[in-house]
């Protein structure tokens, strides 16, 4: 009779934890639906910064960075090299200065200015927005950047010089504060990747 009364008590205890831990389930599930939802949205913000000039022509396809507002092969052609910072005589850093040089068509500035190495090209150009997605939240894609690295490289002054690229070039289609509120949102509920 007892071992009888305790079977029953622990059967409705169990299934009393079970009703809650489903209803915690499903909950659980319905929130990440949510956010996948609103990651999903925020990229595409994101997704239309990071395809602009201001943020593609230093991301290429090739080894020649782009320049203006129609992409176009950089005059003369410096390349990527191993460092991103070019080549031989033809160092980024040469006509790039630490600040942008006043004047049309006079090269914008950055202590930091280069393309991404050759070993890690981080390629915007040509790429639809799922592949993208996925290339900037994988570790060994992105330059080894875990989430909170991520989030930080949006205040980073490279990408910040996108917004001050001097005369002549139009900036991103976002303000710089709508594309990092866009940026967080994307990665911090989650970093999804939309599904093209
Ligand atoms: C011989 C000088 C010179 C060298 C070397 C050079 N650049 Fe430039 N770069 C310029 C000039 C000048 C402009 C501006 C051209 C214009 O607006 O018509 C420019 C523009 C750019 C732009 C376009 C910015 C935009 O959004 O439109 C990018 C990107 C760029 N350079 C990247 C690089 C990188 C990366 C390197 C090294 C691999 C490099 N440049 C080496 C002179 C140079
Ligand atoms: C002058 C060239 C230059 C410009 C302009 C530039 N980047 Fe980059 N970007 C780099 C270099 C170099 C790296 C790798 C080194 C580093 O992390 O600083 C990089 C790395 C990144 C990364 C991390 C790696 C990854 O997953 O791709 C992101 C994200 C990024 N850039 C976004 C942007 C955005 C957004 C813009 C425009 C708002 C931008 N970049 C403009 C040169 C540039």
């Amino acid at each position: 009779m007892v071992m009888f009364v305790i079977i029953i008590v622990i059967g409705v205890a169990n299934s009393a934890f079970m009703a809650t831990s489903n209803a915690k389930n499903l909950e659980l599930q319905q929130k990440k639906a949510l956010d996948s939802v609103a990651s999903v949205k925020a990229f595409a913000d994101v997704y239309s910064v990071l395809m602009s000039p201001r943020c593609m022509n230093c991301h290429p396809a090739g080894d020649v960075p782009l320049q203006g507002d129609d992409s176009h092969p950089h005059a003369m052609s410096p390349k990527r090299g191993k460092d991103g910072r070019g080549i031989y005589a033809m160092k980024c850093g040469n006509c790039h200065q630490p600040e942008n040089t006043p004047g049309l068509h006079m090269p914008p500035g950055n202590p930091k200015w280069a393309l991404p190495p050759s070993d890690m090209k981080m390629v915007f150009e040509g790429k639809k927005p799922r592949e993208l997605a996925l290339q900037i939240m994988d570790y060994n894609r992105n330059g080894h950047l875990n989430k909170a690295q991520l989030i930080e490289h949006a205040r980073d002054t490279l990408v910040k010089a996108a917004w001050n690229m001097g005369e002549g070039r139009k900036p991103p289609p976002l303000t710089y504060k709508e594309f990092v509120k866009a940026w967080d949102t994307w990665i911090e509920k989650g970093g999804y990747a939309p599904k093209q």
